[in-house]
């Protein structure tokens, strides 16, 4: 038997076929676009989404015979977005980002209204999807009154393959209409948001049976059996199940489009005072936290498309040996920020750029400024008792060497770099497949990668940039959008 892991990314979705021991066999990926309708506007078509299945599939299914023996599949997914469907199932209007912040007003609202920090366990930030419906329901009022579901991308995915409305408690979680303790819908945020349970999806384990695939894509894609769709997991959660982070002192790094730090806890211990993310984890009777920044690789990505090199070709500029603090500091809130700020309306800059300034001294403020917004989550998450010895480093930035060995410094932790290519969410999701069909144990699966390097910070440097950390701190507020 083989199993399927999809990875419902920001920028694109990755499919990884593995053997049912969680070896990997195959993996491709399909890309598309997000649009910026508005400043802090960031929407995508659900249809996008599943062209970029299609692909996938077809693709994993002409290359690898083992294939046709898959008997399940996970899917994680980007976090928060809002796909609204009317009662026949059909997309209403593009899905609403994570990472989009028109919903900032709505959210302070909301954030405000009696018990909903201690229920949801979480500040509500704009990015979240309770809010989203909110401006949806003051702006869009002809879409509103059709909603009779409301879906998280993976969530989505899982009604394309089974047909039923079913998502799992970590993406549940980031809704702020989930109580996080009881792990169930709750009926007050729930009142709060002016939504019905009846417009929620049904609540399962990740790891747990989400529903079967439905016979007709079971019949277009080959399969020999039956095949069951996990609950699956927000993609953060995925990501832990992919490098076994499921127990205290056990975390990652992740410098994706938006950068994490996680932290797995034993037991529920929310810090809705702080802007520290509290999920369910997606396995039974856990949860994790987290620091999560807007603008990651996103940031890189934005440099690389005004200067027309590839982020590779940027960061190679910098060379192999760690260089001092740059003069040049970028602040990199292009899309506002949520760990430690919460302030949809903060943007970025550049200060300190002389006549002499280079690509490369951008580059290396950029990546720097990303480093400095981790080592914000890293501190904000100590505040809540979380501690950490070393980090597993993931996500496209960690292709980076100079990035990896800056973020080290910054950070002040040695990072691991995980063996073998394929960890992270869409091991995740296979993960959970595999827990989901076989019902195999959570420890036997969810282990932790073996170790490529160990990534030691600079002690030479440390000092120095503990200083421009601190510099980095006292920049904030930065330029804000009017919003
Ligand atoms: C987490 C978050 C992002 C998305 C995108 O709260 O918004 O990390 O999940 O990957």
């Amino acid at each position: 038997m083989s199993y399927l892991g999809l990875d419902l990314g920001t920028s694109g979705l990755r499919a990884l076929l593995v053997a049912d021991d969680g070896t990997p066999i195959g993996a491709t990926e399909r890309h598309y676009e997000v649009s910026h309708p508005h400043s802090g506007w960031s929407e995508q078509n659900p249809a996008d989404w599943i062209v970029a299945l299609e692909g996938v599939m077809d693709e994993l299914r002409q290359r690898h015979s083992e294939f046709a023996d898959v008997s399940g599949i996970g899917v994680a997914g980007h976090m928060h977005g809002a796909t609204l469907l009317d009662a026949s199932g059909t997309v209403l209007r593009p899905c609403i980002l994570w990472n989009d912040t028109r919903a900032h007003h709505e959210a302070s609202v909301l954030d405000a209204a009696p018990d909903v920090r201690a229920l949801s366990g979480n500040i509500v930030f704009p990015g979240f999807t309770a809010p989203k419906l909110e401006w949806v329901r003051q702006n869009e009022p002809e879409i509103y009154d059709q909603v009779a579901k409301v879906l998280l991308p993976a969530a989505y995915l899982n009604f394309f393959l089974t047909g039923q409305y079913v998502a799992d408690m970590s993406d549940s979680a980031g809704t702020s209409w989930l109580d996080l303790g009881a792990r169930n819908w709750s009926e007050r945020l729930l009142a709060a948001g002016s939504m019905r349970r009846d417009q929620m999806p049904e609540l399962v384990e990740g790891s747990a049976s989400a529903g079967m695939l439905k016979d007709e894509l079971a019949a277009r894609w080959g399969f020999s059996g039956a095949v069951t769709i996990a609950g699956g997991a927000g993609d953060n959660a995925a990501a832990a199940c992919g490098i076994g982070a499921m127990s205290e002192g056990q975390g990652f790094v992740s410098l994706g489009t938006s950068g994490v730090l996680l932290a797995a806890r034993d037991g529920y211990q929310p810090d809705p005072a702080s802007a520290v993310h509290t999920f369910c984890h997606a396995v039974p009777e856990r949860w994790y936290q987290m620091g999560v920044m807007l603008s990651a690789t996103d940031s890189l990505n934005w440099l690389s498309r005004i200067t027309g090199q590839s982020p590779a070709d940027l960061t190679n500029d910098l060379g192999d040996s760690l260089r001092p603090p740059s003069e040049v500091r970028f602040l990199p809130y292009l899309s506002g920020e949520r760990t430690p700020h919460n302030d949809a309306g903060a943007r970025g800059s550049f200060t300190g750029l002389s006549a002499g300034t280079t690509r490369a001294d951008m580059t290396q403020a950029v990546i720097e400024g990303v480093s400095f917004g981790l080592r914000d989550s890293l501190e904000a998450l100590r505040g809540t008792g979380a501690q950490f010895e070393s980090l597993f480093i993931i996500g496209g930035g960690g292709a980076s060497a100079y990035w990896r060995k800056l973020l080290a410094t910054v950070l002040g932790l040695p990072l691991h770099l995980p063996a073998g290519g394929e960890f992270g969410a869409a091991l995740g999701a296979a993960r959970l497949a595999i827990a989901a069909t076989q019902g195999t144990p959570i420890e036997e699966i969810m282990t932790p990668p073996s170790i490529a390097e160990v990534i030691e910070p600079d002690a030479a440097l440390q000092p120095a940039f503990d200083l421009a950390y601190q510099e980095f701190r006292s920049a904030f507020p930065a330029i804000r959008a009017v919003t």
